[in-house]
């Protein structure tokens, strides 16, 4: 059985991450700063602003495993605005640095790590290049927390130039929603501008759990890239319309499904197999 290390396994997407791996066959545990609220595998404390707790935890732990084959790197402030700037920045930069090197250090080719849709030029005040977007175009962060994603990108680019073997996948996960946050979705409806920010996306956490176990599983090498959302906007006004009302002038792909997601999971789809299997529109 492979072992994975979840960083960040407590949270809202790791918990989802967790119960995905495990009901998949890995050995899975779950390092955070904070215990889960359910532990479902064996729970490690680090605070992986530590370089040598991350080390440690990448490599052997007594009593609980003397080896790690990969790892899905989650943890991070999840959001900007929650804490001053400086301090996303830190937690998180330092963060994915450590357990970057930390994985080369402990011989760990297998990484997936948690980008974000925030790359893609969220909030949109300057308008997407084309939609629905994709991974086609140069990132646009336009905030410290999807500054630190995008470099955590370029970053893992060169630390697989220097390791051809090593395999880096990035996955630019959308707003990510569990079932007890569709009951609010239908309000969404009254105005397009409450959503407009992220083009009326979401990733259901059990998809994007699967496409976390999809990266892992995925026999590549290098670094690469991938949006992961919902097949559907959160939105009953159809996809075209939205674009067009709200982004007048920018080129809508053919072929865009009624409710659509204007982000594009094709490569993802392509690639890793990703087949999300869950919509709000089944639980409201
Ligand atoms: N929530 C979203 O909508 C969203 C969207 C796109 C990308 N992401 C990314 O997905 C990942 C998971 O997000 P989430 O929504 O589950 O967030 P979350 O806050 O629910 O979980 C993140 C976990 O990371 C842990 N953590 C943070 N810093 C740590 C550190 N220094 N050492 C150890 N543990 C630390 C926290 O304790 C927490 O349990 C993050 O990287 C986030 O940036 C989230």
């Amino acid at each position: 059985m492979s072992r994975v290390v979840v960083t960040g396994g407590s949270g809202k997407l790791g918990r989802a991450v967790v119960r995905e791996l495990l009901d998949h066959g890995w050995d899975v545990v779950n390092l955070d700063r904070v215990p889960p609220r359910e532990e479902l595998c064996p729970f490690l404390r680090v605070d992986l602003t530590d370089y040598g707790q991350t080390v440690g935890a990448l490599t052997a732990v007594d009593d609980r495993y003397d080896r790690v084959d990969a790892v899905a790197h989650l943890a991070a402030i999840p959001a900007p605005g929650l804490v001053p700037n400086t301090a996303v920045f830190g937690n998180n930069i330092t963060s994915t640095h450590h357990v970057f090197s930390a994985a080369r250090v402990a011989g760990i080719r297998n990484v997936v790590w948690a980008s974000s849709e925030t790359v893609l030029g969220l909030p949109f005040d300057t308008p997407p290049p084309y939609l629905p977007v994709d991974e086609e175009y140069p990132g646009r962060p336009e905030s410290t927390y999807s500054l630190v994603k995008h470099l955590e990108e370029q970053l893992a680019v060169q630390l697989c130039r220097w390791d051809p073997e090593l395999k880096m996948v990035g996955l630019r996960f959308s707003n990510v929603m569990e079932v007890a946050d569709y009951a609010r979705f239908p309000s969404f409806d009254a105005d397009p501008k409450l959503r407009r920010w992220n083009l009326w996306s979401y990733i259901d956490a059990r998809d994007g759990a699967q496409a976390v176990r999809k990266g892992l599983e995925w026999d590549g090498a290098g670094t690469e890239v991938f949006v992961i959302a919902s097949p559907d906007s959160v939105m009953s006004t159809p996809s075209a319309e939205l674009a067009a009302a709200e982004f007048p002038g920018v080129e809508v792909g053919g072929g865009l499904g009624t409710h659509e997601s204007l982000m594009s999971t094709a490569k993802a789809r392509r690639i890793l197999g990703y087949t999300p299997a869950h919509t709000w529109r089944n639980h409201v």
